[in-house]
C-alpha cells in the first residue's frame, strides 16, 4: 500500500490536516455521528456556510471552509445508505472518493483525513467499505504526487481493525 495512506483510530475533528471529510446527508445541515462531531467542533458558521450550498446528491462532495477546526476545509461528501448492495451503493461509494479528492486537488490540499463513510447511520458493511475506501485512495495516489498524506481516522477499534485488515490484503 502507498506509504503516504495512514490508518489510525481517533476522533477527526482533532486532526490537523488540510481537510477533513464529513459523512453527511443530502441537506448538509448536520446531523448525528461524525457529522454532528464536525459541526460542534466547527461552530455556527458552519452550518451558515452549508445552507448556502443548498445541498448535496450522494456520490458527490462539497467543499467549505473549517471555521473553529484545525483543518482548514471541511469536504461534504453524501455516502450510499446500504440497501443491501445492489442499488448501486459501491459506485456511489467510490464516487464519494473520488470527488472529495477532486476537490483536495482543486484546492491544492496536501493532507486530508476522511472518516469510514457510509459504516454508521447507513449501515455499509464495514469490510466491504474500507476496501473501496482504501482502494481509492491508493488508484488516486498513483496519479498524484500534490498530496502528502491519506490518513483513515476510524472512531472505534472494530472500524479499525476492518480498515487494518483490508490494507494488508490489497
Ligand atoms: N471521528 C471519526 N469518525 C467518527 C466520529 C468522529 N468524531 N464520530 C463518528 N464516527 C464514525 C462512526 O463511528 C462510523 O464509523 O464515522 C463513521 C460513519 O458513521 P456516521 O457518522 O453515522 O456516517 P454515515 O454512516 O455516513 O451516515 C451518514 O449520519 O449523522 C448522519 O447527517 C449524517 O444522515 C447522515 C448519516
Amino acid at each position: 500500500m502507498d506509504s503516504r495512506i495512514k490508518i489510525i483510530q481517533g476522533d477527526i475533528t482533532t486532526q490537523k490536516v488540510d481537510a477533513i471529510v464529513n459523512a453527511a446527508n443530502s441537506s448538509l445541515l448536520g446531523g448525528g455521528g461524525v457529522d454532528g462531531a464536525i459541526h460542534r467542533a466547527a461552530g455556527p458558521e458552519l452550518l451558515d456556510e452549508c445552507r448556502s450550498h443548498g445541498g448535496c446528491l450522494p456520490g458527490q462532495a462539497q467543499i467549505t471552509k473549517g471555521y473553529r477546526l484545525p483543518a482548514q476545509y471541511v469536504i461534504h461528501t453524501v455516502g450510499p445508505i446500504w440497501h443491501g448492495g445492489d442499488r448501486g451503493e459501491p459506485e456511489l461509494l467510490r464516487s464519494c472518493y473520488r470527488s472529495c479528492f477532486r476537490w483536495a486537488v482543486a484546492h491544492d490540499l496536501h493532507t486530508i483525513a476522511f472518516p469510514s463513510i457510509s459504516t454508521g447511520a447507513y449501515h455499509y458493511p464495514v469490510e466491504e467499505a474500507c476496501r473501496i475506501a482504501l482502494s481509492e485512495a491508493a488508484d488516486f495516489l498513483a496519479g498524484n504526487k500534490t498530496i502528502v498524506k491519506v490518513i483513515f481516522v476510524c472512531f472505534d477499534a472494530a472500524t479499525h481493525q476492518a480498515y487494518l485488515a483490508a490494507s494488508k490484503s490489497l
